[in-house]
């Protein structure tokens, strides 16, 4: 039995079968209509989500099994003081898979301890969300046509955004790529994932705070919201959450090729007038993000169709 707590688990060959399989999926839906038929998948959210979970539960409901959920600490018996494995261990009798989000780091490495069916993180405080990375890569593969020899630039909230860091983790194992990190002094990459991640793979990389300078070197822009919920003074939030905004004059000099990611939710950090570019796919993402999970439960639940 299999989870999936941070993408560094899944190999490359792997990830390309999820690619695969993802593929499949669009091409021939109805093939899959009934793929976890009997199956049950439960997601316990103790964190706000509105895109992860419904990602998740869409997922299973296309593959034909069925959903049960828990969308908020307050509504369940975490609030009375339940420890996450005790959580998983009543929730794995009740499900042959779960999803769950939580606040702290580490809480769903835990509840795969403990749970006797396969646990996917869904998002873990400020720490990983290989599920966003599973959509994010679909996505590039999907409009580029390939995930190596990639100029990818992140932007914002580089220190508490979770799918940055993952994505950085899944990326750093191809060849040709180069990071160019923007974000506030305040915001930048964990030393953790420069150190373990980065500079061990030896993958290319700079540091900025000037957004405009290095846009029309970018394969790939994945913007990000700064995350409030993680900040320790509102202060701090506001002085820092508009500082990059992604407008149409900032891309005048980008490349014709170039494609904007983010996970979503957007605040301010892309205008409304970008959606319509031709070089805006978050929309897109958030489909794929469907697509790759329906692939990803397949594979724990070792359904081959
Ligand atoms: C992201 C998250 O939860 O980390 N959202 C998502 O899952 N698509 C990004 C964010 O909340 O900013």
């Amino acid at each position: 039995m299999r989870s999936l707590i941070d993408i560094k688990e899944l190999s490359t060959e792997e990830i390309n079968e999820l690619i695969a399989v993802a593929t499949d999926i669009i091409e021939n839906p109805k093939k899959y209509s009934e793929a976890c038929y009997g199956k049950i998948l439960a997601t316990l959210f103790f964190e706000p989500s509105t895109r992860t979970r419904l990602s998740f539960e869409s997922a299973m409901c296309s593959l034909g099994g069925k959903v049960i959920s828990v969308s908020s600490a307050d509504s369940c018996s975490a609030s009375k003081g339940e420890s996450v494995a005790d959580t998983a261990k009543v929730v794995s009798c009740y499900s042959d898979i779960i999803a769950m989000r939580h606040p702290k780091e580490g809480a769903p490495l835990v509840a795969s301890m403990n749970a006797s069916v396969p646990v996917i993180n869904a998002g873990d405080g400020g720490h990983n969300h290989p599920t966003q990375t599973l959509a994010d890569l679909l996505t590039i593969h999907r409009e580029l046509g390939r995930l190596d020899n990639l100029t990818i630039g992140f932007c914002g909230d580089l220190k508490f955004g979770r799918t940055v860091h993952s994505l950085i983790t899944a990326m750093s194992r191809y060849t040709g790529i180069k990071f160019v990190l923007i974000s506030p002094e305040e915001l930048k990459v964990p030393s953790y994932i420069k150190r373990d991640v980065i500079k061990k793979n030896n993958i290319e990389y700079v540091q900025t705070t000037d957004f405009e300078a290095v846009i029309p070197e970018l394969d790939i822009l994945y913007m990000t919201r700064v995350q409030k919920e993680r900040f320790f003074n509102e202060e701090d939030y506001l002085r820092l959450k508009d500082r990059y905004i992604l407008t149409p004059d900032k891309l005048e000099f980008a490349k014709p090729e170039l494609k904007i990611l983010h996970p979503l939710p957007r605040v301010n950090e892309i205008a409304v007038a970008i959606d319509d570019d031709p070089r805006a796919c978050y929309f897109k993402q958030v489909y794929y993000g469907r697509i790759m999970r329906m692939s990803l439960i397949l594979k724990l639940l070792e359904v081959n169709v």
